[in-house]
Order: structure tokens, then sequence, then C-alpha cells
């Protein structure tokens, strides 16, 4: 079963409060998103393997060291994915980013892919996929499966706020995938929307509706 680790650092959670009050404006809103975001990536990194290099400093030659092994890539799920590229991208500027989007099929109610766009060495990438909210878990399950086809190995699942519902279907579809999650809620309700959660994270973001 692909793990779960809930972001318990003070600052995650503080910030995490201020997103979910209905009051928080769409410019602080997508500030917030781009700060958690940032610190969310600090601790998935944090087991990143190094190695030692030599570096000359004023004073005398220093070992130290460098991130070593595989490269990163961060997947945003569109369209309320994009909101934490930025805020990654501040820690690893070198990361690649693909983006995936999905819609949801108004008969079967099932996740469709509507665009791929992928690094082309994916296979050799550490990939965080990213999605502020995994509710039914449909549209994580669905860009992992299509990042898997492509011949990603390497796949980890950061979202802000979770339902248990979604990390159940989550951990089910794809158990080799550890997810990571800044807040994880009591349900969904009938309209799919994650309780207590912080409403639609896409238009919260974007200022739509
Ligand atoms: N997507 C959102 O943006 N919010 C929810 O509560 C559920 C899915």
């Amino acid at each position: 079963m692909g793990k779960l680790y809930v972001f318990d650092h003070p600052l995650i959670q503080h910030k995490l409060t201020y997103i979910r009050d209905k009051k928080t404006g769409t410019k602080e809103f997508r500030e917030i998103v781009d700060e958690l975001a940032a610190l969310m990536a600090f601790e998935i990194t944090r087991n990143l393997p190094l190695e030692e290099v030599e570096v000359e400093t004023p004073v005398s030659i220093a070992k130290s060291n460098v991130l070593a092994g595989k490269k990163l890539g961060i997947i945003p799920i569109l369209r309320a994915g994009l909101g934490m590229v930025d805020g990654i991208l501040k820690l690893i500027p070198t990361a690649k980013v693909g983006h995936v989007g999905l819609y949801r099929d108004p008969e079967t109610l099932q996740p469709v892919e509507y665009y791929v766009k992928l690094p082309s060495d994916i296979n050799e990438r550490e990939l965080i996929v990213v999605d502020p909210m995994l509710a039914t878990g449909g549209s994580a399950i669905e860009a992992i499966h299509s990042l898997k086809k492509r011949g990603a190995v390497n796949i980890k699942f950061m979202c802000i706020i979770a339902a248990p519902e979604g990390i159940e279907a989550l951990q089910k579809a794809h158990d080799d995938v550890e997810i990571y999650v800044a807040g994880l809620d009591e349900k969904l309700n009938e309209k799919g929307y994650i309780v207590p959660g912080l409403g639609d994270a896409g238009d919260r973001l974007f200022g739509t509706k």
C-alpha cells in the first residue's frame, strides 16, 4: 500500500488554516498556495540522496554535498495543480514540468485525458504529481496511470487537502505511490466537495466561478 505522510510542520498547518477561510481572497489564496507548495517541497525532498564534492572556498578546500541521483519532474494536474508549480520551482529550479489535463465524462463520470505533455526522460525522473485537492481520487489515479503508460516508474503524489475516500482509492489503484498531504479531512459531500475542505481550489486560485 502506498504510504501516506501528513505534513505536520507548524508553518504548513498555519497557512492551511488561512486558505480554508472563505474570506481569503484570490490574491492571498494564490500566494499562500504558492508558499505551501514550497514548504511541502522542502519536506518531500528531505531524503534526496547527496554526494560529496570538493569546493574551493576563499580560505581552503571544503568537502561538501550536492544532490545526487535522479532528477526531478513536477506534474501538475490541470487546472488547479498549476497553482503549486512555482512554489516548488523556487526550491528546485532545475525540475522539469509536465502537464496532464483531464475532464470528467458527463455520462460515465470517469476522468478522460485531454492533454498530456511531459519531459522526454520521465522514466529517469523522480516525479511529483501535484493537485491541491484529492477528492474521489479519480483524476490522480488517471493522471498517474497516464504517466506509467508513458514509462514513469518513480512517482509521488502531493496535495494540500485530501479526503479519506481519495486516499483509499489512490492507495488501492497505485500501491507504489507515496502520498503527501497537509490536511486530511473528514469526508466528501454529495457534490464531491471535501468537507470541511476549502471549496473549489481552481476557482479560488484563478478567481473564476
Ligand atoms: N476539488 C476541489 O477543488 N475542491 C473539493 O472540495 C473537491 C475537489
